[in-house]
Order: structure tokens, then C-alpha cells, then sequence
């Protein structure tokens, strides 16, 4: 039986909606909530819904704190392809959260293993996660969690899959402009998140989408690791869900 739950929007811009509909019940439920948050292209509409409701006067999240899944290695704050960068330019600087009580990793500490300890430790200090937020890559990582052998627990450093390297290379003048490697959060720090939602569009992930909702529970997928987490809300466009659709249509809704 899938503990997940799939829900199903007719395109993004629903998606984003129903989407940060369950992040803004959250946070009015408990204003003090710690928000795992993360970057790329997918959230940026729910991301946009959040600052309306800033706007708007429903959500306050001046006591609201987050941590970040992950960073690139090498990229400093202010390098506009950061992600450092991405969460200020795109929500962040939009609402009323205080800068202290965001955390993303520092992409420009050298020493990683010193980088991934002071991180475990921003994590744990806040005392649990109460909604993880995730995308999904092309290769089925989280984060920056690449297939591999095994499933990492804390934070890492991770060498870039070649997909994701080409994937990515949209955001920046070439390819080879992609920073190789990143900090991530690892997987068991994900897990042990109390909720998680995430989120895809498009019909580029429905193939990886399947796999992770329905396929085996394997670190070559990573994301199917979530199918053993008790409180996994997926919300995807229906191009997303194409390939769940025909295969396993009985695992949405
Ligand atoms: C990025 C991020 C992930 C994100 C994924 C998908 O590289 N590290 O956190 O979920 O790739 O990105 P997008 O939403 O742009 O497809």
C-alpha cells in the first residue's frame, strides 16, 4: 500500500496554490514553525502564493525559521546562481522573516567536512522540522542526494550527477559554468522531517516521478525513500502524474 498521498492539480499554477496552501496552514497553525526549504524551478510559484499572503495579511512569519536543503560548493551569497541568492531574490526578501532565522549552507566554506558538521548542527538545533519542502531532480535526487550506493545520512558533499549538471546548466552561461559539487542535507535528516510535501511539474519528471512514488525503495532513486515516511503529501500537475497514471492510477488522491 502507497503511504504517500498524491494530489493532483490541473496545471502549475494550481499546483502552486494547493501547494502553498499546505505550507501557509502551517505556519497559521504554529507561527513558530521551522520551514525546510528548497530551491530550483518547481517552487517558485508556491513561493509567489506565500508573499501574497504575506501581502495580503494572513501569514506572519516573523517567528517563522528555515533551513535550507542544500547549496552549491564554491558559490558565495551574493553570486546570483547561489541558492543563498535564489531564496532572497525570491521569497525571502518579500515577507516579513528575520534574515537571522535562515539557514542555507555556506557554499564557500573549503573544509567540507567542517561545513556538513556545522550544518547537522544549524539542523539539529532547531529542534525538528515541521514541513519539508522538496523538489525532485531528473536523476530522482532530493537535494543534491544523487543516486548512489547507499542512502547518506547527514549533510554531505556531493560530486553533481551529469544530468543534473546539464539540467541545471540552463541557470548559468555554460555547462561548464555548473559548480561540480554541493552541500546537501542528507537523507535521514529529510526523513526525519515530521511532514514532507513535494512538488513536480511537468512531463519531464513523470518517468522519475513514477519511479520514486511506486517504484522500489532503492538509493539509485532517491526520492523513494519518502514512500517510508508516514506524512508525504506529493502535489504535481497532471503531466507529472502521467506515467503514475497509467501505471498505478489508484495511488493518486
Ligand atoms: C535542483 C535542486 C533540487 C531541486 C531539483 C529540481 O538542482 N538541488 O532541490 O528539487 O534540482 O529542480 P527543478 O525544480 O528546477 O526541476
Amino acid at each position: 500500500m502507497n503511504m504517500m498521498k498524491i494530489i493532483k492539480a490541473k496545471d502549475y499554477a494550481e499546483l502552486s496554490r494547493k501547494a502553498a496552501n499546505i505550507i501557509a496552514a502551517q505556519v497559521i497553525l504554529n507561527p513558530e514553525s521551522v520551514l525546510g526549504l528548497a530551491t530550483g524551478s518547481s517552487p517558485l510559484g508556491l513561493y509567489a502564493e506565500l508573499i501574497k499572503g504575506y501581502e495580503n495579511g494572513d501569514l506572519d512569519f516573523s517567528k517563522v525559521r528555515t533551513v535550507n536543503l542544500d547549496e552549491y560548493r564554491g558559490l558565495t551569497k551574493d553570486n546570483d546562481q547561489s541558492y543563498a541568492y535564489f531564496m532572497r531574490e525570491n521569497l525571502f526578501k518579500h515577507i516579513n522573516i528575520d534574515m537571522a532565522n535562515t539557514n542555507v549552507p555556506d557554499g564557500t566554506e573549503p573544509d567540507a567536512a567542517k561545513e556538513c558538521a556545522r550544518y547537522d548542527a544549524v539542523i539539529e538545533s532547531m529542534g525538528g522540522v515541521d514541513i519539508q519542502l522538496l523538489g525532485i531532480g531528473h536523476t530522482g535526487h532530493i537535494g543534491f542526494n544523487e543516486p548512489a550506493d547507499e542512502f547518506k545520512k547527514g549533510t554531505n558533499c556531493v560530486d553533481l550527477d551529469p544530468k543534473t549538471i546539464e539540467a541545471n546548466a540552463r541557470f548559468f552561461p555554460s555547462a561548464d559554468d555548473v559548480p561540480k559539487q554541493a552541500y546537501t542535507m542528507g537523507i535521514q535528516s529529510i526523513m526525519k522531517a515530521k511532514k514532507i510535501l513535494l512538488v513536480a511539474n511537468g512531463e519531464g519528471k513523470a518517468e522519475i516521478l513514477y519511479k520514486a512514488c511506486c517504484g522500489p525503495i532503492t538509493p539509485r532513486v532517491p526520492a523513494s525513500v519518502l514512500q517510508l515516511h508516514p506524512d508525504v503529501v506529493v502535489v504535481a500537475d497532471e503531466a507529472a502524474l502521467k506515467v503514475i497514471e497509467e501505471k498505478c492510477p489508484c495511488c493518486i488522491g
